[in-house]
């Protein structure tokens, strides 16, 4: 089993980032500004956003949080996002999700300045990922490309199979292995909750994506041999031995593969996640030189 370090890969990314900030403000060019709207209490969500806060502080660029309550309605969430779409001094922000039941999340990511959108989710930047041109194309399967790429792992010609067909991964995920370039030319395989046949597909990927949010929901039986295993999900469980009472564990049951497993795959955590920061930060520092 050879394991993809997401921690690690995040780590030198953020240091590469800090060196090339440092230049630029060397050369006279303000520092980048993340901006981050959270609504409510969400401890995950809060946890995250410290987390994106905390790496901004490590690569030298200027952040800012804007926190509200959870009773915040429609019409004053659109209002602070309009402030920040018309701050000179913030490049790019996210609108952390998911957002209260109350609040249409769709019309407030429309609402976002699609050249500040580093979340790479509003229409606009979407519909360019798709046809190709430049955009900000979401984090996570950014992160997911540059996994593959810093680990040397081929994808041309490869079959690459996703489960699950979210907006935020597996949908771009999709369009980012097709690409014509390296890492990219996959022919690609999406799955969801209507793939009939699901194990017989899934054992043809060379290279198998989970992203569907079900504890260890992929079994070994699921996975071709010597295949390259990118573990998307983030789940909670319950775990007595923990101080905690319940540790986060992926959609791959990894543990069960065995050491003597001939394949790549990313842990959880310490795989995809710390990748997700590292290209949000690298979003960020795109739409401050714009
Ligand atoms: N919630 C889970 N992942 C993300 C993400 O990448 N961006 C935002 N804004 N919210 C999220």
């Amino acid at each position: 089993m050879q394991l993809i370090n997401g921690k690690e890969t995040s780590i030198a990314i953020q240091d590469e980032l800090k060196i090339e900030v440092n230049k630029r403000v060397a050369e006279g060019h303000k520092r980048p500004h993340l901006a981050a709207i959270i609504v409510g209490d969400n401890p995950a969500s809060r946890a995250y956003v410290g987390h994106k806060i905390k790496a901004c502080e490590y690569v030298g660029f200027e952040s800012t949080l804007v926190e509200l309550p959870k009773t915040t309605n429609n019409a004053k969430l659109k209002e602070e996002v309009t402030k920040l779409n018309e701050n000179n001094a913030i490049d790019g922000f996210i609108v952390q999700l998911p957002l209260p039941d109350h609040i249409d999340a769709q019309a407030i990511l429309e609402c976002v300045d699609p050249s500040k959108d580093v979340d790479g989710f509003h229409p606009v930047n979407a519909g360019k990922l798709s046809l190709g041109l430049p955009c900000f194309a979401p984090a996570t399967p950014s992160g997911i490309v540059e996994l593959l790429k810093r680990y040397h792992i081929e994808t041309e010609g490869k079959h690459a199979v996703i489960l699950g067909r979210s907006a935020i991964v597996g949908t771009p995920m999709t369009l980012l292995l097709s690409r014509n370039s390296n890492p990219g030319n996959c022919t690609v395989t999406m799955c969801h909750s209507r793939t009939q046949n699901l194990t017989e597909i899934t054992r043809s990927a060379d290279i198998l994506i989970a992203a569907i949010g079900k504890t260890h929901f992929v079994t070994p039986d699921m996975i071709k041999p010597g295949a390259v295993v990118i573990d998307v999900g983030i789940n909670r469980i319950a775990d007595a031995s923990r101080k905690s009472g319940s540790r986060l564990t992926g959609d791959v049951a990894m543990d069960q593969l065995g050491s003597d497993w001939d394949g790549h795959i990313t842990p959880v955590p310490g795989g995809v996640g710390p990748m997700t920061i590292a290209m949000l930060l690298k979003n960020t520092l795109q739409a401050s030189n714009a």
